[in-house]
This record gives structure tokens, sequence and C-alpha cells, in this order.
């Protein structure tokens, strides 16, 4: 049985009871991941060959501090960046450092600004410059597995249902699901209860209820689903080497489906700017 809390009732803290949220706490969420958005449309115009990953780095950074926010990474559990900086057969957690893009590559950039002590979470996929087909695929499947993870989210439905729909989806295009992360509940905490699992099966997991936030973060392989932590202890990369894709989004429960609070306010979806 999984337990329930209102989330104005609950200690700031992941006890593994599912916070729900009030209407004000859904309005606070839609600001922070909202600006989450803008910096990730703005890096859109920035990150090209040549540009280094610390360069994108400083910039979440200032961006952050120039709109009254921190970035949630910084000191995250010795984690020293304001972003994460995922290249290629890097899987999530890359660290920026001075090495330039170049062109050709994929770049996961994973971003959580805390605006009001609220976390928005959001993360994108950018081309450099001419990107291979196989690159470009694997990054419309990705995005395509996260939309249909969250055309699952609805009161009754459970998480299953999310992993079911992005296992099947991005399997049935020849990729695999990376088991080792997952998405999580988020808001005042930047990791909180439920567990958001990119696989699984239809009926299982904890019913989705109206007032959960939570986010949901597919990596998706063209290869193999294994992956290894580098000895920096962060980076996560495919064991194959293999591509791997990913975009997020945080999103709460309403009352007839969900709301996403991480949308582009450029319109931007599945990578424009190639
Ligand atoms: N933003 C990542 C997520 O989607 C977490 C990064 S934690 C870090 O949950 F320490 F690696 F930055
Ligand atoms: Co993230
Ligand atoms: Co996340």
């Amino acid at each position: 049985m999984q337990n329930y809390i209102p989330a104005s009732a609950a200690p700031v803290k992941n006890t593994g009871t599912i916070k729900l949220y009030e209407k004000a706490a859904f309005e606070a969420m839609h600001r922070a991941g909202e600006l989450t958005a803008r910096c990730l449309d703005a890096l859109a115009d920035i990150v090209k060959p040549g540009v280094t990953t610390q360069e994108i780095d400083d910039f979440v950074f200032e961006f952050g501090l120039k709109h009254g926010a921190a970035p949630a990474t910084l000191n995250y559990r010795g984690y020293t960046k304001s972003c994460c900086t995922s290249i290629n057969h890097v899987v999530c957690h890359g660290i920026p450092n001075e090495k330039p893009l170049r062109d050709g590559d994929i770049v996961n950039i994973d971003v959580t600004l805390v605006l009001d002590g609220w976390h928005g979470d959001s993360s994108r996929m950018y081309p450099i410059g001419n990107v291979r087909r196989a690159a470009e695929r694997l990054v419309k499947v990705t995005y395509e597995s996260l939309m249909r993870g969250i055309a699952e989210v609805k009161p009754g439905k459970r998480t299953g249902d999310i992993g079911a729909a992005i296992q099947e989806y991005a399997e049935a295009e020849r990729c695999s699901v990376v088991r080792d992360f997952c998405g999580h509940g988020v808001g005042l905490l930047f990791h909180d209860a439920p567990n958001i699992l990119h696989f699984g099966r239809r009926g299982e997991g904890i019913e989705l209820r109206p007032g959960m936030i939570f986010t949901i973060e597919p990596m998706i392989n063209l290869g193999r689903p294994s992956v290894k932590i580098l000895n920096d202890g962060w980076t996560a990369v495919t064991r194959d080497r293999s591509l791997s894709a990913q975009f997020e989004h945080t999103v709460g429960v309403t009352e007839d489906g969900c709301e996403i609070f991480t949308l582009s306010p450029a319109g931007y979806t599945v990578s424009p700017y190639i």
C-alpha cells in the first residue's frame, strides 16, 4: 500500500510518503518550471560547435542569478556545477568542462532552477551542427518517448502505465530504455518519492492522484541499456559506447490529466534548433 499526504502537512524531507500539492504549489511550480524552460530556450542560441560545456554552465548560473533562482545541482551531494551536460554516449550527469562541443555531437543539458524554494527540473537535447541520421532519429524517439509517458498521466493511472508507454514505444523503435536512473517526485525537494520508472507494465506501480508532482526523464540508447559510472563518480555512460539521449519535463497531476510545468515558452519541442 502506498501512502499519500497533503504536502502542507508533510515535513520537507523524503519520507517515502507521496505529497499531494495544493493550487498555490502548482502556481509556484509553474513559475519555477517556466524559468527553467526559458533558460533552456536561451541556450538554443548559445550551444554551437566550439562552445565549451563550462560556458554553458556559466550561462545557467548567471541566468539563475539574474532571475532570483539558484541551480539545484550546485553543491548537491558533492556535485559542483550548475547543470549537467551529457554528450553522445554519456547517459546523464555529465560534468561541464573546458572541452569544446564538436560538429555532430548531441548533448543533453539538464537544468534545475530553484525559485522561491520550488524546483523546476527539465532537460533537452541539443544537436551540434550537422548530426548523423542515427543520432537525429534517437533524439526524436527519445522526445516522443517522454511525450507518450506524459500522455499517460491522469488520476487513476499508475506509474507502470507511464513506464510501459515509454518502453513499448522505444523498443518498437529498436532502442533501449536505461534502467539505472528514474524520474522522481519534486517540489520543495529536488528528489522525492515516488520513483518514476521508464519501463514497466500497465496497471502496476502506484496510483496517480491529483496534486502529485514529479518528473519523467527517459534515457534511451541506440544500443544496449546497460551503463557504467566513470571514476569521477558522476558521469554515466553506455557500456557499449552507443549513443544515448534524454528529455525531461516536470509535471503535476490535475483532476483530468496533467500540467507540464517546464513547457518551452518559445514553443520548442524536439530540438527545432537543428
Ligand atoms: N537534474 C537531474 C535530474 O533530473 C539530477 C542531477 S543531480 C546532479 O534529476 F547532482 F548530478 F547534478
Ligand atoms: Co533534471
Ligand atoms: Co530530474
